[in-house]
C-alpha cells in the first residue's frame, strides 16, 4: 500500500512525461459525460487529473465521476507541463475510487460555509473542526505549526539544553489560583499544570540547562482572541543567569522560530498573504528592552487610563504593540503585578526582575520569565505576601535550602507565535482542536 508519487513532486515537474500513481482526495469536480476534470489533494499539493471516457473506459469513468468530494482515490496516469505556468496535469489512464462518500451525506464543509467563515471561526465549522482540518488554510496552518515545534526543539537541543518533564497534575498554582482546573484525585483535589516552572527549578541543580514543550492548562473564563484553556508551553530554566540572560534566550528562540519558518515553510507563508520581508525582520532584528514604567508613560500619553502596578492586559499591550516594528521586551514589572517567585530587584525591591516579550502588529504577549527568588528567607516571604498555601510549596522552598544558586527562565506560548507569525486574527486558528471554557467537542 505504500505511497510512491506525491502531488507536490509533480507540481514541481520531477514526473514530467512518466507515467504516475497518485492515491488522494477528490478535491473539486467537474465535466461533461465526455471529459471529466477531477482535482486531486494530497498532503503535498493539488492537481488536474483529466479523465477521458475513450481512454479509461466506460466503467472506470463512470465511478470516477460520481466520486464526491473528498472520496478517496487511486489514479494513475501521464504527468505533463501545462501552458499555465507551473501548472500540471493528469492525464489519467485508470483510476479507482477507495473510500466513496455516500451522496445522502455529502462532505458539509462546501465553498460556502468557507466562504461565510472568517479564518475557520463560525460555530459550524468548530463543530466540523475534524473535517476542516483538511482544508488548505488549516493544512497549512498545521505545517507551519510543525515547522515551529522543529525550530524550538532544535533552538535547546543545539544548545545543550536537557529536554526534560514535569507532571501535569499537581498541588499547587503558580500563575495564581483564579485560573486553576480543579481535579478529583482520589477524595483530594488536585490541579492541572499552569506551567513545569516549579518542576523545572527542582531539576535545576541536576542539570542546569533544561527545557520542555507541554500542554499547559488555565481556567480562562472568557473567550480571548489569544486564550486557551489548553495551550502548547515551550519552557526552559538555566542556572547561574540573570534575568539579561534569559532574555537572550528569548529572543534567541523567537528569532531562530522566524529564520526556520522563512527557510522551510516561505511558500505557506506566502499562501497565507504573509509578508516575507517582515518575517525576515522579525529574524534579523535585535529585540529592544523598554521597562514597564516607560510603556505605562506611553500608554498614558496615549489617553488610556492605566495606572502604575497593574499588569498590562491584552487591550492595552495591542495599543502600545500597534507602533512596534519588532518584538519589544518590557522588564522590571511592579512587584504587585507578579507571581511570588520573581526575585524583587535588589536596586529597588518595588519592582521584580522578569519580563514579558511582547510581538509586534498588535499581538502582545508571546513570552513571560524572569530570574527567581532563590534565597530561603527571600520565597518564605513571598510565600506568605501571597497567602499561599505552604504545603504545596515546600519542595519548592527545598531547592532554595539546599544550595540555592541565581536562576531563572521563561515561557513561550507556541500556539500564540504561531497564531502572529501566521498573521492569524484568531489563536485556535494555529491549534487542531481549541479548547476554551464553551468548548471541548470535537
Ligand atoms: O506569562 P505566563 O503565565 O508565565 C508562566 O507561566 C511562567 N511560569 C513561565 C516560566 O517562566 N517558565 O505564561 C507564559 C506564556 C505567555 O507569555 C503566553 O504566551 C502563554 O504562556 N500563555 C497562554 N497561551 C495561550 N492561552 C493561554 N491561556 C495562555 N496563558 C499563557
Ligand atoms: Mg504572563
Amino acid at each position: 500500500m505504500t505511497k510512491e508519487y506525491w502531488i507536490g513532486d509533480v507540481n514541481s515537474g520531477s514526473h514530467d512525461n512518466s507515467e504516475v500513481e497518485l492515491k488522494g482526495w477528490v478535491y473539486r469536480a467537474r465535466g461533461s459525460n465526455k471529459i471529466w476534470f477531477m482535482v486531486l489533494r494530497d498532503s503535498t499539493g493539488t492537481v488536474q487529473c483529466v479523465i477521458k471516457r475513450d481512454a479509461v473506459g466506460e466503467e472506470n469513468f463512470e465511478s470516477l465521476r460520481n466520486a464526491l468530494i473528498e472520496s478517496s482515490v487511486i489514479i494513475r496516469g501521464i504527468a505533463s507541463p501545462t501552458d499555465r505556468e507551473h501548472g500540471h496535469e493528469i492525464q489519467v489512464t485508470s483510476g479507482e475510487v477507495v473510500g466513496p462518500v455516500n451522496p445522502d451525506r455529502p462532505f458539509p464543509i462546501t465553498e460556502s460555509a468557507m466562504a461565510e467563515s472568517d479564518g475557520g471561526e463560525t460555530e459550524f465549522l468548530l463543530d466540523h473542526r475534524h473535517l476542516y482540518l483538511r482544508t488548505g488554510r488549516m493544512t497549512t496552518m498545521l505545517k507551519l505549526r510543525s515547522t515551529v515545534f522543529g525550530a524550538i526543539h532544535s533552538y535547546f537541543r543545539d544548545r545543550d539544553f536537557i529536554e526534560y518533564q514535569a507532571p501535569n497534575f499537581v498541588a499547587g498554582a503558580v500563575e495564581g489560583g483564579s485560573t486553576l482546573f480543579e481535579v478529583p484525585y482520589f477524595g483530594r483535589k488536585a490541579y492541572l499544570t499552569q506551567s513545569w516552572q516549579l518542576y523545572a527549578e527542582a531539576a535545576m541543580p541536576a542539570l542546569e540547562r533544561l527545557y520542555t514543550m507541554a500542554p499547559s492548562f488555565r481556567a480562562e473564563k472568557s473567550r480571548t482572541r489569544r486564550h486557551l484553556t489548553e495551550f502548547w508551553h515551550a519552557e526552559m530554566e538555566i542556572a547561574w543567569a540573570s534575568n539579561s540572560e534569559v532574555m537572550e534566550h528569548g529572543e534567541g528562540v523567537v528569532r531562530h522560530i522566524a529564520r526556520t519558518l522563512l527557510d522551510e515553510r516561505s511558500d505557506e507563508l506566502t499562501s497565507l498573504e504573509r509578508d516575507l520581508d517582515l518575517i525576515a525582520s522579525y529574524a534579523d532584528s535585535e529585540y529592544p528592552r523598554m521597562r514597564y514604567d516607560e510603556a505605562i508613560e506611553i500608554l498614558q500619553g496615549k489617553g488610556v487610563e492605566v495606572e502604575w502596578g497593574q499588569d498590562l492586559d491584552y487591550s492595552k499591550e495591542k495599543i502600545l504593540t500597534a507602533d512596534f516594528e519588532v518584538p519589544h521586551f518590557l522588564t522590571h514589572y511592579p512587584r504587585v503585578a507578579k507571581p511570588f517567585y520573581h526575585r524583587p530587584d535588589p536596586d529597588d525591591s518595588k519592582y521584580v526582575l522578569c519580563h514579558d516579550l511582547l510581538a509586534p502588529e498588535g499581538y502582545g504577549e508571546i513570552i513571560g520569565g524572569g530570574e527567581r527568588t532563590w534565597s530561603e528567607a527571600e520565597i518564605l516571604e513571598r510565600i506568605k505576601e501571597e497567602n499561599a498555601p505552604m504545603e504545596a510549596y515546600e519542595f519548592y522552598v527545598d531547592v532554595r535550602r539546599y544550595g540555592g544558586v541565581p536562576h531563572g527562565g521563561f515561557g513561550l506560548g507556541v500556539d500564540r507565535v504561531c497564531t502572529w507569525l501566521a498573521g492569524a486574527e484568531h489563536i485556535r486558528e494555529a491549534i487542531p482542536f481549541p479548547r476554551d471554557s464553551r468548548r471541548v467537542t470535537p
